[in-house]
C-alpha cells in the first residue's frame, strides 16, 4: 500500500482522553467511569447536534455532557470542579508512541481532523508539543457538522490536495473508522483496547494496536 498522506483523529488516537480521570478525583471516587461515561455522551451529542443541524462547538458540547455525566452519576460538583475538569480536558496528554511514530512519518504530509474545536485543539496540540510533526490541524469547526458525516472526511484530501484513496486515516475510534471507510479513504484501526469492530459492513484495510505499526 503506498500512502501519501497520514490524516489522523484526535481524541482517543493521539490524545489520551481520559488522562482526566486525574482531575475527576476530586469528585468521584470512580473517576473512570466518570471519565467513560464523559466520553461517551460526548459522542452521543456531537452525532444528535449533526443529525439535527444544531452545531455548536466541541468544547461547549463537551461541556454539556460533563454537566450531563455529573448528574446521572449523582456526583457533587461546583462550577470550580466543571472548570477544573475542562481545563484537564485541554492540556490532555498525548500517547507515549505519537511523537516517535510521527517522526517515522516525515516527509508525508502528516494532519489531524478532529471533531474538536480550533481552541481545543491548538490547546492540546500545544501541550502535547506535537506541532512541529504536523503539517495540518483541521477541525469541523470549518463545516458545522460531526463525524461520519462525509463533508467532514471531505477536509482531508482538500487540504492534502491528494485523492482520499491515496490517504491513510488513522482512528482508535472504530465507528470512526467506519465513517472514513464510507468516504474513501485508506483506513488503519488503531484497536488500543481491544475492542470489537462495529456491525456496520465497512472494515479497516489495516488494523495495528499502536501508531508505531503504521504502514509506510
Ligand atoms: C475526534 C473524535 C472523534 O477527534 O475523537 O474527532
Amino acid at each position: 500500500m503506498t500512502v501519501r498522506g497520514y490524516v489522523f483523529d484526535a481524541y482517543g488516537t493521539l490524545f489520551d482522553v481520559h488522562s482526566v480521570v486525574e482531575a475527576g478525583r476530586a469528585v468521584t471516587r470512580d473517576p473512570a467511569a466518570l471519565s467513560a461515561t464523559w466520553r461517551q455522551k460526548q459522542l452521543e451529542y456531537t452525532w444528535l447536534r449533526a443529525l439535527m443541524g444544531r452545531y455548536e462547538d466541541f468544547g461547549a458540547v463537551t461541556e454539556a455532557a460533563l454537566r450531563w455525566t455529573l448528574r446521572r452519576l449523582e456526583l457533587k460538583a461546583g462550577e470550580a470542579d466543571v472548570r477544573r475538569l475542562m481545563e484537564a480536558y485541554h492540556s490532555l496528554a498525548c500517547f507515549p508512541e505519537v511523537r516517535p511514530a510521527l517522526e517515522r512519518l516525515a516527509g508525508r504530509p502528516r494532519a489531524i481532523l478532529s471533531n474538536g474545536s480550533p481552541a481545543m485543539l491548538e490547546a492540546a496540540v500545544r501541550s502535547s508539543g506535537l506541532g512541529r510533526h504536523l503539517e495540518h490541524v483541521l477541525s469541523v469547526d470549518a463545516v458545522k457538522t460531526y463525524k461520519p458525516a462525509p463533508q467532514v472526511y471531505a477536509l482531508g484530501p482538500r487540504a492534502l490536495s491528494l485523492p482520499a484513496s491515496e490517504l491513510l486515516f488513522v482512528s482508535s475510534n472504530a465507528w470512526d473508522v467506519a465513517g472514513a471507510k464510507a468516504f474513501g479513504y485508506r483506513v488503519a484501526w488503531c484497536n488500543r483496547q481491544d475492542a470489537p469492530a462495529e456491525e456496520l459492513g465497512l472494515s479497516a484495510d489495516v488494523i495495528v494496536t499502536s501508531l508505531a505499526e503504521l504502514p509506510l
